[in-house]
């Protein structure tokens, strides 16, 4: 494996960077360092910039469609890196996960209609739901052994309160849980059994931490594959989320022509030009970078449980199975998430995201983005002791 550096990173500041710019507005600080919003500090493998720099230097941004090629580069990945073969007919592409989202719940539910997830969750499941009229059913993880699992019993109890939908996080954001083929096997038999469809967003799946290899829930069984869309995207993986561009795998025929017609009637077409050169060339050659970068965040793992294993000893760390971002247990300082937030931002300098914003179950931890160089990760470690000293 090709070792790429981590180590430097541009500076983001005046780019339009959420992450970077928007602190004022979202934490109403400029000067706190940001370890929030789900992107990371380093720029994507090397083989992404040639292609968009060759895509700049041809000149032209007409139209772009997604052709045999990159669909080709889709399903390639899909079988090298997950196991998992799938056909070129059965992809639709979208500028987003978060807007598949709702064009699959516009789809396949009405207004009133129940939509089962987690709880915590990423934001957006919640509000995506209530933005359209539709009912978040909660089923709250509970924490066992230091990792959330699944309660099945308040899980069967939430399938029979008129959902439609239940939107799986596979792996979990902000708990960063790798679904064992049992959980997955469990959650789909009882989606069957109460006639639910299955939306499995998958956006963390490449970003699997040793030992453990994310299953896609659809790869279990062809009656799974039938009721499940799975969302995919280069975004989280290669750090592009700034192209828009991922993509649905649908391999029920008529599942996929409701998802199409959805579309058709929001008139959306295609992705934009760098979007697609982005995701092609990202799948097809970025797995050399990813392997490298899966080994930083690894260490930068390791330090930060060092970290607050010797000097924040009141904190504890959920050990994420996937992802980039830590979720931290800070009940047990005895302060209320306000007032944390208060010391993080105005004492420390420091912006993390409050627990609470991933569901009432969240409250009493945050999440901490790692995926920074070594250096900006030791400046937020100890703005974090010094917020809490
Ligand atoms: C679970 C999950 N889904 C979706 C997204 C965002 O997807 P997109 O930018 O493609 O809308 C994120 C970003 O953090 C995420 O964590």
């Amino acid at each position: 494996m090709m070792m790429h550096n981590f180590d430097s990173s541009p500076d983001r500041k005046g780019t339009s960077s959420v992450k970077w710019d928007l602190t004022k507005t979202v934490f109403g600080r400029d000067d706190v360092l940001p370890m929030w919003v789900a992107d990371m500090d380093f720029p994507p493998p090397p083989e992404v910039l040639d292609a968009l720099h060759k895509r700049i230097e041809h000149g032209i941004f007409g139209y772009t469609y997604t052709g045999d090629s990159l669909g080709k580069a889709v399903c390639s990945w899909m079988k090298e890196r997950h196991n998992w073969e799938i056909k070129e007919s059965s992809l639709l592409y979208s500028s987003g996960i978060v807007p598949a989202i709702a064009t699959i719940i516009k789809a396949f539910t009405e207004k009133g209609d129940g939509i089962l997830m987690h709880s915590p969750v990423y934001t957006p499941f919640f509000s995506l739901a209530e933005s359209n009229g539709r009912i978040p059913i909660k089923a709250p993880l509970v924490i066992k052994e230091g990792q959330f699992t699944v309660d099945f019993h308040a899980f069967e109890e939430a399938l029979k309160h008129g959902v439609k939908l239940f939107l799986l996080c596979s792996p979990h954001n902000p708990g960063g849980r790798v679904w064992t083929q049992e959980e997955l096997l469990k959650m789909a038999e009882l989606c069957k059994k109460y006639n639910v469809l299955i939306i499995s967003d998958e956006i963390h799946a490449d970003l699997v931490h040793k030992p453990h290899t994310h299953i896609p829930i659809a790869s279990l069984k062809k009656e799974i594959e039938d009721i499940t869309l799975t969302l995919a995207a280069p975004s989280k993986t290669f750090n592009i989320a700034g192209l828009q561009a991922s993509v649905m795998i649908i391999p029920n025929k008529e599942l996929q022509e409701k998802v199409a017609e959805e579309h058709q009637k929001q008139g959306i077409f295609t992705l934009n030009t760098f979007g697609v050169v982005g995701m092609e060339a990202a799948y097809l050659h970025g797995g050399d970078w990813l392997d490298s970068l899966m080994s930083y965040l690894a260490d930068n793992i390791e330090e930060v449980k060092t970290f607050v294993k010797a000097e924040l000893p009141e904190l504890s760390v959920m050990e994420p199975e996937a992802t980039y971002l830590l979720w931290i247990d800070f009940r047990d300082t005895g302060k209320t998430e306000t007032e944390l937030q208060d010391l993080l931002l105005n004492k420390g300098k420091l912006a993390l995201e409050p627990g609470s914003k991933f569901g009432e179950d969240g409250e009493g931890f945050f999440r901490m983005n790692i995926a920074c160089t070594r250096e900006t990760l030791r400046d937020g470690l100890e703005r974090m002791k010094k917020a809490l000293s």
